[in-house]
């Protein structure tokens, strides 16, 4: 079945899915019975091409890798350049909106205007913008439920490595009480590279020049990137409802290279936890840095890694880790929405499901 995509925000991450969807079109077809056809990409720095029927991924990227523009695309004919974001989402045929903008966590836009805009056109969107999650997930789903259309952010917390669906559809049926986990690969880096000797500010230098730290790397060290991953975890995956304020939230720039000694010394380690709580109808959660005795699962996860434990009434604790950024990752997150959504679609329409 042919599913028309409109890319909102080209830059790495929406590259890595369409160069996925290129490498993976005959696995997609055998095995999910998906036919992936771009139609259109706007990005307020790259330009905006639309065809109805479809572009060639290969001849976008290499529009891209030597001009810099989508609008140099080799191909004219049935060309449309020029659309706006909202325009795209708007006018165009597609019928997924991958949305993946540079987007300001703290307002979550342009992200949260791209998905309402979706919705209301009954477009489904997948993304890994955290802000419409962490800021507006109350109302964005119940759009997305009244328009009849899916919602996909999986690689909101730890990117392809599945943090969200894992305990929805894994460990369905199990009450979580408790998340615990290491949700920032940039600070679990920084904390690894102090244990080898190297001070804050040279550890933090490193992990923004491997590319793992945000834009603004204050987000990481303060906790907020993930504090925000604390409130998608207890909204989606607890169903209860809190708001960033409601996290308690330190960051790590109190911990210095002594203090990281220190903990080794003893046989412990620093790492940033982040903890989400139920107790009755409430719930509670932190970030911030704890000293974990080395016999601790999250003391042995290192580097840029992030790790997360469900505590589970049935199956007890169960820990999931792995890549929690990387344009490939984040990449593959997005194609583990569309799969899903295309099997939901299918179960709609009555089609077999495996
Ligand atoms: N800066 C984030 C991190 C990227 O270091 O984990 C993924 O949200």
């Amino acid at each position: 079945m042919a599913l028309k995509i409109a890319f909102i925000g080209f830059g790495g991450v929406g590259q890595a899915l369409a160069k996925l969807l290129e490498e993976k079109k005959d696995q997609l077809i055998d095995q999910y019975d998906i036919e992936p056809c771009v139609v259109a990409v706007s990005d307020v720095m790259k330009g905006s091409v639309y065809n109805p029927d479809g572009l060639n991924i290969n001849k976008l990227l290499t529009s891209i890798e030597e001009t810099g523009s989508v609008e140099n695309y080799s191909d004219k004919e049935g060309l449309k350049i020029g659309l706006t974001s909202l325009e795209t989402i708007k006018e165009t045929n597609a019928d997924v909106i991958v949305e993946v903008t540079f987007t300001d966590v703290n307002t979550g836009q342009p992200a949260i205007d791209h998905c309402r805009t979706a919705f209301e056109c009954k477009k489904s969107v997948i993304t890994t913008n955290k802000g419409p999650v962490a800021l507006a997930y109350k109302d964005l789903a119940a759009l997305a439920k009244e328009n009849n259309v899916f919602w996909g952010f999986e690689g909101t917390v730890m990117s392809g490595t599945p943090a969200l669906r894992l305990p929805i559809t894994s460990l369905a049926g199990n009450e979580i009480s408790e998340i615990t986990g290491i949700l920032n690969g940039t600070t679990n880096f920084m904390f690894t590279e102090m244990e080898n000797g190297k001070t804050y500010d040279e550890a933090l230098e490193t992990a923004q020049r491997l590319g793992y730290a945000e834009a603004d790397p204050t987000s990481d060290v303060e906790g907020y990137d993930a504090r925000y991953k604390a409130v998608i975890l207890a909204n989606y995956v607890m169903k209860k409802e809190i708001k960033a304020s409601d996290v308690q939230c330190e960051g790590m720039r109190s911990i210095t290279k002594d203090m990281v000694a220190e903990a080794l010394a003893e046989n412990k380690r620093w790492r940033l936890i982040t903890r989400v709580k139920k107790d009755g109808n409430n719930v509670y959660a932190s970030v911030r840095p704890e000293k974990l005795d080395v016999i601790h699962p999250l003391a042995n996860v290192t580097g840029a890694t992030n790790a997360i434990i469900y505590d589970c009434d049935l199956s007890g604790p169960i820990m999931l880790t792995g890549a929690g950024a990387g344009l490939v990752e984040t990449g593959y997150s997005l194609l583990i929405d569309l799969i899903h959504l295309q099997s939901e679609k299918t179960i709609k329409e009555g089609g077999a499901s495996e």
